[in-house]
C-alpha cells in the first residue's frame, strides 16, 4: 500500500471524539463507549500529564515552553493493557495528583507542546476505530470525526463526583478546595490562545448533570448509530445509490 492510499484508509477509520471540562466523566465514558463498540482509546489528557511528569522529572519547569516541548517530543511512553507506562515505569498513579493536574493544565497551554504530541494522538486511530477524550479531540486532532461528543456537567457536580470517587479510594478531600481547583483549571483550558476547551456544534453538548454513567454510555452509542446512518445515507446517495464498501 503506498503512503497516500494507507492515509485515506486510516482517514476512513471512524472516530469518536468526547471532549470535555476537569472531571466531567469524559474518561469513564470513552472507555465503556470504546468498550462498547471494540474500538481503541485515547486518553488524550494522559500524554499532557505525563509530558508534565517526565518534564518535572527532567528539571525542566512546566512553564519554560521550548524545554518541555523537547520532552515531549521524544516521550517514551507505551500505553500496555491500559497501563501507562514512562520508560517501562508504571505512572498511572503518579500523573493523576493534583500537582500534575495543574501543572499538565500549564504545560498543555503552550502551542509548541501542542504541536509536539499532535502526531501521536493521530496515530492512535487504527481500525476498526477509535474513542478519544480530551479538549480538543474534535476541534483539532480529529476535526473529522464521526461523531463528537461534548460532555459536561455543572462545577459543582463534578467536585462531588471527585469528592466521592477520593473518599471511596480512602484520600483526603476536601470539597471546597476540590471545586476551587477545578474552577482555575477550566479557567486555564478554556481561555488559553490555542486550542481551548470548546463546546463546538449545539447538538454535540451532553449535559451529564441528572444522567447515570449508563444512560450518558447509551446516549452516545445512540448518537453513534445515528451518525453512522447518516454516513452510509449520504455516501450512497452520492454513489447513485450503489453500495460503498468500508
Ligand atoms: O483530561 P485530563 O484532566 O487528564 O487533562 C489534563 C490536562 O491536560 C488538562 O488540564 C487539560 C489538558 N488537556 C488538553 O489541553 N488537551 C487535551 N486534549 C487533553 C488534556
Amino acid at each position: 500500500m503506498t503512503a497516500g492510499v494507507h492515509d485515506a484508509a486510516l482517514a476512513r477509520v471512524p472516530v469518536i471524539a468526547i471532549d470535555g471540562p476537569t472531571a466531567s466523566g469524559k474518561g469513564t465514558i470513552a472507555q465503556r463507549v470504546a468498550a462498547a463498540l471494540g474500538f481503541h482509546y485515547l486518553d488524550s489528557g494522559a500524554l499532557y500529564r505525563l509530558t508534565a511528569f517526565a518534564a518535572l522529572r527532567a528539571g525542566v519547569a512546566a512553564d519554560d515552553a521550548p524545554g518541555v516541548a523537547v520532552v515531549a517530543g521524544a516521550l517514551p511512553v507505551a500505553f500496555p493493557e491500559g497501563r501507562i507506562e514512562l520508560a517501562g515505569e508504571d505512572v498511572g498513579d503518579a500523573i493523576r495528583t493534583e500537582a500534575m493536574s495543574q501543572a499538565a493544565s500549564v504545560v498543555a497551554a503552550h502551542p509548541a507542546v501542542r504541536s509536539a504530541l499532535l502526531e501521536r494522538q493521530r496515530a492512535f486511530r487504527q481500525p476498526p476505530g477509535l474513542v478519544s477524550d480530551g479538549r480538543d479531540m474534535g476541534s483539532v486532532v480529529f476535526p473529522d470525526a464521526l461523531l463528537k461528543v461534548f460532555l459536561t456537567a455543572t462545577a459543582e457536580t463534578r467536585a462531588e463526583r471527585r469528592y466521592k470517587q477520593l473518599m471511596e479510594k480512602g484520600l483526603a478531600a476536601n470539597l471546597a478546595s476540590i471545586l476551587h481547583d477545578l474552577r482555575t483549571r477550566d479557567a486555564r483550558d478554556s481561555g488559553r490562545a490555542v486550542a481551548p476547551l470548546q463546546a463546538g456544534a449545539p447538538e454535540a453538548v451532553l449535559d451529564s448533570d441528572d444522567l447515570t454513567i449508563e444512560e450518558v454510555v447509551a446516549i452516545v452509542l445512540e448518537r453513534y448509530r445515528i451518525a453512522v446512518r447518516v454516513q452510509a445515507s449520504g455516501r450512497s446517495a452520492g454513489a447513485g445509490g450503489s453500495t460503498l464498501q468500508d
